[in-house]
C-alpha cells in the first residue's frame, strides 16, 4: 500500500471514531471485545516495561493519543506524537489537550522526523509497521526513531515466525528482522514480551469475521450479534489464553543504545 493509501485509510478509519462515547475514542480501529481486551493488557505491559517518568517520549503513529494520554499519568517531561493521518492527529490533539506534560504533534509519513538527533529519550511505536507493506518505508521509519532516540527505542508489533503478509495492508514480520535493523542503527535487544492473547486472537476474530457483513470496514460498527457472541466465549478464552503461550502475534521490543 503507497503512503497516500494509508493516509486515506486511517483518515477514513479516524472518521468513524467521531460515532463513539468518548472514552472508546482512543482506540484507533474496531472497539470490539477483542481489541478493548488487548489493548488494557498492552497498556498494562507498557506501564512497567520502562521507566517513563522524566523521559522525553516520541510516540510514531500515535493514532488518536491513547498511549500518549496513557503514558502522561507517569510525569513525562515531553510528548511528541507522529502520525501520517490529520484526521487521526485531530482527534490526539482533542485527547491529550488537557495533559499534565507538553505535547507536541507532528503530521509525517516517517520520511524525515522533524526532531533533532537524540532529542528524545524514548521513542515508541506500537502496531503502526505492520500496516506499512514496504520493507524499505519501515527501515527508513526503525532508522528515525533510532536517530532521535538517546536511550529507548519500543517497538510493538505483530510478529511472525517467518515474513507473512496476512492481507493486503498487515503485515507480521519475525523478530530478527527488527532486531537486526535496529543493530545496524546501534540498538540491542535487550527485552521481549509477548501479550499471549492468542486463543481470544482466534476466536473472537472468527465471530467478528464470520458475524459482520464483508462490506464491513476497519473502525465500523460491530454487529450485535457479534458483540454478543464475543461477550459470550470471551470469558473461556481469557482463560485460556495465559495456558497457550506463542511467541507471536502481538509483541513488545524493548532495543537499548549500545553506540
Ligand atoms: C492501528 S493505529 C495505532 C495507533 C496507536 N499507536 C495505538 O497503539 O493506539 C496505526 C496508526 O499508525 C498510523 N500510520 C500508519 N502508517 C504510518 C506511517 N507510515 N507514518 C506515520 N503514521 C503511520 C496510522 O495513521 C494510524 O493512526
Amino acid at each position: 500500500m503507497k503512503l497516500t493509501k494509508i493516509e486515506d485509510y486511517w483518515s477514513n478509519v479516524g472518521r468513524t471514531l467521531e460515532e463513539r462515547d468518548n472514552e472508546e475514542q482512543v482506540i484507533a480501529g474496531d472497539n470490539d471485545v477483542f481489541y478493548k481486551y488487548k489493548r488494557s493488557r498492552f497498556l498494562q505491559e507498557l506501564s512497567t516495561i520502562v521507566e517513563w517518568q522524566d523521559q522525553a517520549i516520541l510516540e510514531y503513529g500515535c493514532g488518536p493519543g491513547g498511549n500518549l494520554k496513557f503514558l502522561s499519568q507517569f510525569h513525562p517531561s515531553n510528548l511528541y506524537g507522529v502520525d501520517i493521518s490529520s484526521e487521526m492527529l485531530s482527534h490526539a490533539k482533542a485527547n491529550t489537550r488537557d495533559l499534565n506534560c507538553p505535547v507536541s504533534l507532528m503530521q509525517n509519513d516517517g520520511k524525515t522526523i522533524s526532531l533533532d538527533n537524540k532529542s528524545c529519550d524514548i521513542s515508541i511505536t506500537s502496531t503502526v509497521l505492520q500496516h506499512n507493506i514496504e520493507d524499505e518505508n519501515v527501515i527508513h521509519i526503525l532508522r528515525e526513531l533510532a536517530r532521535i532516540s538517546r536511550n529507548k527505542v519500543i517497538v510493538c508489533e505483530h510478529t511472525e515466525k517467518n515474513r507473512k503478509q496476512l492481507h493486503d495492508h498487515f503485515v507480521g514480520r519475525p523478530l530478527s528482522f527488527f532486531a537486526s535493523h535496529m543493530e545496524k542503527a546501534g540498538f540491542e535487544l535487550k527485552q521481549t514480551q509477548y501479550l499471549n492473547i492468542e486463543v481470544s486472537y482466534f476466536l473472537l476474530g472468527i465471530i467478528r469475521k464470520v458475524f459482520n457483513p464483508k462490506t464491513r470496514k476497519e473502525g465500523e460498527s460491530i454487529s450485535k450479534i457479534s458483540s454478543r457472541m464475543q461477550k459470550l466465549v470471551f470469558p473461556l478464552s481469557r482463560r485460556l489464553d495465559p495456558l497457550w503461550k506463542s511467541n507471536r502475534e502481538m509483541t513488545i521490543m524493548v532495543f537499548e543504545r549500545v553506540s
